[in-house]
């Protein structure tokens, strides 16, 4: 199955408590098009969450699997097994590695998502230079789509470019200092929301605010 853009909202749900989770997830699963889980959560709840968290709306598990094609096959493996809609991964392990993971996808029929430039200051440091090629890595390995910063917009606009109709899920809107409607225009089809809303006095409100921003 693959993750449809209605609200074009993902929610980074990086909180540890398993309870604050869940109550955040039951609220706002109607509203997002996906919850997107990290290590954070994991580690503290348990693969088993994912299959919690499913009940409410797509779960993408952003793992950033960066490892050889055989432990990132087992890797894909155990996380679809959990229930996980789709998968990230990191691109710069190659070909064959990024080729593992869209291949156990289509066995369970899933999806990928393949790291280009990351959202934070440190991106300028190795990835960005490279950050079309990874795109075109992306693309040549069959994944689903990419990630690509909503911190920099004239980025954005130059890997979608480059990215063809290949889905782009783009993080860092809110605390990181990115716009949610300003990634949309540069090409990004859904946006990665986690602190600001998480965080917010009432996350509710907080993700209905941004899915109105995104509608405009
Ligand atoms: O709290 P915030 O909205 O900054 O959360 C962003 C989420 O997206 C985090 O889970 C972070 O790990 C993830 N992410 C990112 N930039 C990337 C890839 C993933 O911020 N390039």
């Amino acid at each position: 199955m693959t993750i449809k853009a209605e609200s074009r909202l993902i929610i980074a749900m990086d909180v540890t408590d398993r309870k604050e989770a869940l109550a955040i997830a039951e609220k706002l699963g109607g509203a997002v098009d996906a919850i997107k889980v990290n290590y954070p959560i994991v580690l503290s709840c348990g693969l088993g969450i994912i299959g919690e968290l499913k009940q409410y709306t797509n779960v993408i598990a952003d793992f950033k699997v960066a490892d050889i094609p055989n432990t990132n096959k087992l890797i894909c493996e155990e996380t679809f097994k959990a229930g996980a809609d789709a998968i990230i991964c990191q691109g710069f392990t190659g070909k064959d590695s990024v080729q593992a993971c869209v291949d156990a996808a289509k066995q369970y029929g899933k999806e990928v998502f393949v790291v280009t430039e990351m959202s934070h200051p440190g991106a300028l440091d190795f990835l960005q230079g490279h950050a079309l090629e990874l795109v075109d890595l992306a693309r040549a390995a069959g994944a689903n789509g990419i990630i690509a910063p909503a911190t920099r917009p004239e980025r954005l606009a130059m890997i979608r470019q480059r990215a063809g109709d290949m889905k782009i899920l783009s993080p860092g809107v809110g605390t990181q200092g990115g716009d949610a409607a300003s990634a949309i225009k540069a090409g990004a089809d859904f946006v990665i929301v986690g602190r600001s809303i998480y965080n917010a006095p009432d996350p509710y409100q907080a993700a209905k605010n941004f899915i109105e921003q995104l509608r405009r």
